[in-house]
């Protein structure tokens, strides 16, 4: 069966619950978010720096950076946060670090979703000792927890409810990141 709002992929027989984000709210509020951020950076000398953190956010760091009407460049960290596979512990280790130097640029991490905050308020603190010109985030996605932990994120696109959820970028056990929306996953798939 495929979930009310989602096109093709069905594949994944009945895992996926509900769409919670489609494929074209996901689009609209890309193309907001893209322009927000833009005015921000009215006459930027060099090309804004997009930070992607892998794998999770590698759709919408791609759209963002199509949907974005000034100049940027792409580069990708990836880290992995000790932790379940459904919760993370804030301790982080850089899997893939960044290609190039950072400093005196302006950054913009892209970020796939925030829950705890923990993996960002690692990375933005990791990253400011590279003294970038100016560091700020633009999330799709944002838990209810994420305010105990202030990481001030400039940009949210969504803000969801505390429930797991997968698809475009978004992974369970490596599974559902091909979706083009965001679905809610059945617990039984990851409860055992
Ligand atoms: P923290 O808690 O440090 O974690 O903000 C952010 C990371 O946790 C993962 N995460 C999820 N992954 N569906 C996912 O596929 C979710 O609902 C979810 N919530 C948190 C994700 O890797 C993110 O980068
Ligand atoms: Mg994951």
């Amino acid at each position: 069966t495929t979930p009310a709002g989602a096109t093709h992929k069905n594949s994944y027989g009945d895992d996926i619950e509900a769409v919670v984000i489609s494929e074209r709210q996901i689009r609209d509020r890309t193309a907001e978010l893209a322009a927000a951020v833009a005015t921000r950076y009215p006459a930027a000398e060099d090309d804004l720096l997009l930070i992607g953190v892998l794998k999770g956010a590698m759709m919408f760091m791609t759209d963002f950076a199509r949907a974005l009407p000034i100049p940027c460049q792409m580069e990708f960290m990836a880290v992995s946060s000790y932790g379940s596979a459904t919760s993370s512990s804030g301790v982080v280790r850089i899997l893939k670090d960044l290609d190039r130097d950072i400093a005196d640029r302006d950054v913009v991490i892209v970020e796939d979703i925030i829950d705890s905050g923990l993996t960002l308020s690692w990375l933005m603190k990791n990253l400011r000792t590279r003294h970038p010109r100016s560091l700020e985030v633009c999330t799709l996605l944002r838990k209810p927890d994420a305010v105990r932990n202030v990481v001030e994120v400039a940009d949210v696109g969504f803000d969801i409810p505390n429930e797991f959820v997968v698809g475009y970028g978004l992974d369970y056990a490596e599974r559902y990141r091909d979706l083009p929306y965001i679905g809610r996953l059945r617990r039984s798939v990851y409860q055992d």
